[in-house]
Parts: structure tokens; sequence; C-alpha cells
């Protein structure tokens, strides 16, 4: 694994000796270090990795430093960028500045002074990081510029989305576990004008009968045994702004009946009290069971449903949406590099074959901690398919009766089905011998006897010699 120490720093310079002596400084401080010896290969690198520290020169040919700290800018704003001028070049120092540059420095200058710029900047980024989170992770988490996905079926919950956030309709969510339903719900939230109000999210599921009611609605001191302090409920915490109901399909009956007589009346009392308080509350609920089945079973109010249930967004599960797959799991390659500073820059074709046809019974919540893991374990800078821990199940693609080792009615020999699973690997891997193989735990070479002994082709093949 890459050991990252003090983070990873990137070091423009076309002067070699200039770039060497820094890489030297910066090495022996612990940092990641990688060079780039002009602009273009520096926006190359930037194309793939993210670096906490930038130290550019201002002027190199084709392109220059300025460019260079635009495009780290883009793709990471908060990466720390240090130029350095040369004579002559003060005009362009004060535009870096403006550009978001951390800091400048006039050559030659004494490699202490850099050092000491650098410590500077890093301390900076961690202080922004802190406030970032503090003040408003939740903002970032919940913009629809997270919510990933092309597929058709995606784009028509987008559409509804877009439709219903700016107005006060009641919506259910409803999708199996892991297709997003909470992530929906903030983005609802925060794309309307409620934005500015609570998201209050309450799990219907978590909590006992008389808990959720005093969750819901608050208290009064001594209401009952163990009420030793007044409580204020959650929906008086979501007034002008917006209350997630989750795994409402869990909620007691007679809550339901409370919860039924707020939302009409728009007011409540706290438990064991008597003052009458009115709120504003745009109510978000999800399930991941079927309430209209839950109603007929007399298990769900029937006008409690009508009432949560003005909209409804059904999210696909994610064996429903495939060509989501791929976006999402690079998304996450991406996202998981970062959070784990680890330069892990693509998934290998075969990696991602081996994603397409697992049938991701957790969907998006599964897939990402599948990425997650594979970034964790993967040795190189490619996520391999081992690295997937997805093995066996892998054919679960369309449908899981096609297992291949079901021995047919009519019998098979040995060979045949060694013919038949030879194929099916190299199909999985997009024809490359040397991952089917390893998917069949044979050697490359056995690989490529076999595939002379079956007489197997591909215009893969020929196409790459
Ligand atoms: N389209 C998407 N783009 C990016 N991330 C997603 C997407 N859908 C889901 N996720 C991520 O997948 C994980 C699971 O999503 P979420 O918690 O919203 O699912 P859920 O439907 O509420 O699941 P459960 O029913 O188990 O509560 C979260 O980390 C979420 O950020
Ligand atoms: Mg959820």
């Amino acid at each position: 694994m890459d050991d990252v120490g003090q983070g990873r720093l990137l070091i423009v310079e076309d002067n070699r000796s200039l770039r060497e002596s820094l890489r030297e400084v910066f090495l022996a401080d612990g940092f990641l270090v990688d060079e780039a010896a002009d602009g273009q290969s520096a926006l190359q690198l930037l194309d793939r990795l993210q670096y906490d520290v930038i130290i550019t020169d201002i002027k190199m040919p084709n392109v220059g430093g300025i460019e260079v700290l635009r495009g780290a800018k883009a793709v990471n704003s908060s990466t720390v960028v240090i130029v350095m001028t040369g004579y002559g070049t003060v005009e362009s120092a004060v535009e870096a500045m403006k550009l978001g540059a951390f800091d400048y420095l006039q050559k030659p200058f004494p490699l202490e002074e850099l050092r000491l710029r650098v410590t500077k900047g890093l301390k900076v980024l961690s202080w922004e990081r802190e406030l970032t989170y503090l003040r408003g992770e939740r903002n970032i988490i919940y913009e629809f510029d997270n919510f990933v996905g092309e597929s058709p079926r995606i784009r028509e919950v987008f559409r509804t989305l877009k439709k219903i956030a700016r107005s006060n309709a009641s919506i259910l969510i409803t999708g199996e576990t892991g297709t997003g339903k909470e992530l929906v719900a903030g983005a609802v939230h925060y794309s309307s004008p409620r934005a500015g109000g609570n998201f209050v999210k309450v799990n219907c599921a978590a909590l006992h009968e008389n808990l959720l009611e005093s969750e819901l609605f608050g208290h009064e001191k001594g209401a009952f045994t163990g009420a030793d302090k007044q409580r204020v409920g959650r929906f008086e915490q979501a007034h002008r702004g917006s209350l997630f109901l989750d795994e409402i399909g869990d909620m007691a009956l007679s809550t339901q009946a409370k919860l039924l007589r707020v939302l009409q009346g728009k007011e409540f009392e706290r438990l064991g009290g008597n003052r009458t308080i009115k709120v504003d509350v745009r109510i978000i609920s999800a399930s991941n069971k079927d309430l209209a089945a839950a109603v007929a079973e007399r298990e769900f109010r029937e006008d409690l449903y009508y009432r949560l249930n003005v909209v409804t967004i059904r999210i696909p599960a994610l064996r429903e949406r495939r060509e989501d797959i791929p976006l999402l799991a690079d998304y996450f390659r991406k996202k998981f590099s970062g959070d784990l500073k680890k330069r892990v820059t693509a998934i290998a074709p075969a990696a991602i074959n081996l994603l397409n046809r697992h049938h991701w019974p957790g969907n998006v919540r599964e897939l990402e901690n599948c990425i997650e893991r594979a970034v964790l374990m993967c040795e190189g800078a490619t996520i391999r398919p081992e690295d997937l821990l997805l093995g066996g199940e892998a054919t679960g693609a369309g449908g899981a009766e096609e297992t291949v080792f079901r021995l047919p009615p009519g019998g098979i020999t040995l060979a045949e089905m060694e013919r038949r699973l030879v194929i099916e690997s190299l199909e999985m891997c997009d024809w490359v011998q040397k991952d089917a193989a390893g998917m069949l735990g044979i050697s490359r070479r056995v690989m490529n006897y076999k595939v002379r002994q079956y007489g197997l082709s591909n215009p893969r093949w020929i196409k790459n010699r």
C-alpha cells in the first residue's frame, strides 16, 4: 500500500537540478512526491491524481504554471498550490494569487522558506477541511450532483425529483435496501424552498412504539416514568423544514393513528402536555417494504398511506439499471482513492465485467462497500477482478438459473464442461487470456494451450497483435 505520510506532493519544474533538490527535501520530510518536467505532464498527472500540495514553476515552455494552477483548482479547489516565479514574472504571481494559489516565492529562495510555506499551507488546509465538515457536510452529501446515474430509469427518477422538489407534496420513496432512498430524500429537501430549514431524520424501525412517539412529538417533564426532562420532538425540530420518516412500514398501528392526526391538523401536543403546537413540516417517507401490500394486509393504515403517498418515487434496484454499475463503480473508486489516499486510477475491464454480472442484492450500498474494499486491497493502481472478492456469485446476470455447475439431465463430458468454462471465462474477461486464466486458477500457458486445443479464436486477439 502507498504510504503517503505527510501527504501527496507534486513538483512541476523544468529545471532538472532544482526539481531534484526539491524532491530530496520533501521526500525527506515524509511526502509522497511526484515530479513533472513541464506543465503538460503535470496536467496529465492531475487527470488521474489528487494532490495535497503542488509546487509549480510559472514560466515553462508550452503549458505554464498558471494553467497547471487552473487545472489543479478545477480538480480540487482545496489543493495548496505554491508558485515559483523567476525574474520579471511578478505579474504572473499576482494573477496566480487571484486564481487561488496559496503563496508564491521568487527565485532564488532558500529551501527552508519553501518548506515553511508548505507546512503552513497544509495547516490551513486541515483547518479548512475541519470547517467544511462542521459547517455543511450535509449540504455536500445531498446535492443532486452526488447522485450518480445515467440509465433511463434513473433519469426518470431525476425528472420526477426535479418536478416535485419545489412543491410541498408529501413524498413516499420506495426501493430495495441500499438503492439510495435516504440520498434521494436529502436531495429533495436540499433542492426545495425548505433547504434553509432542518432536514430531520427519524428511523421508525429503530425505536419501540412509545419511544418513537416521544421522539416524534416530544414530551413534557414527568410525562412517563423516566421522562425527567422536557424533550422537543422531531416534528418541532423540522418546523419550516422536512421530516424524513425512514422505514415507515415498521411503524406500529397506534403510532400511525397519531401521525395521521398530526398530518391532518398540522398541530399536536407533546406527550404529557396540553399546549397545542403548530408546525409547518414537509413529510418525506421511505420504505423498503411494499406498503400497498401492507395496506391490503391491514398492517398499514390506508388513510395514512394516501396522505404520505401523494407522490411515489420508486428507485429501481441496481440490477434493473446495470448501465449505472460502471459509473457508480468509478465514482466510488475516485471517492475511496481520495479518502484512503491510495493511488488507484482504474478498474480493469475484467473486473468491470464481474461487477456487471453480479446480482447486487444490497444494491448501491453493496457496490460501494465492494469498491472500498477493493481500493483497500489492491496492490497496484488498477483494481483487478480478484480484488473485488465477488468470486463465485458472479453468474447472477440476468438469470441465475444459468449457473454453470448444474449437470444437464442428459449428462455432459468433462471435456465439454471444461470447454464451456474456458469460453465463459474468456467472455467474462473480454477475451483477455491472462484474466480468464486467473478466473479458472490456471496459468496463462495452460489457458493458451486450452484455447488452441479447443480451436477458440476471437477478433480481439488478431486486432491486438
Ligand atoms: N445514485 C447514487 N449515487 C451515488 N451514491 C449512491 C447512489 N445511490 C446510493 N448511493 C450510496 O449508497 C449508499 C446507500 O444509500 P442509502 O442509504 O440512501 O440507501 P437506502 O435506500 O436508504 O437503504 P436502506 O433501505 O438500507 O436504508 C449510501 O452511501 C449512498 O450515498
Ligand atoms: Mg435508508
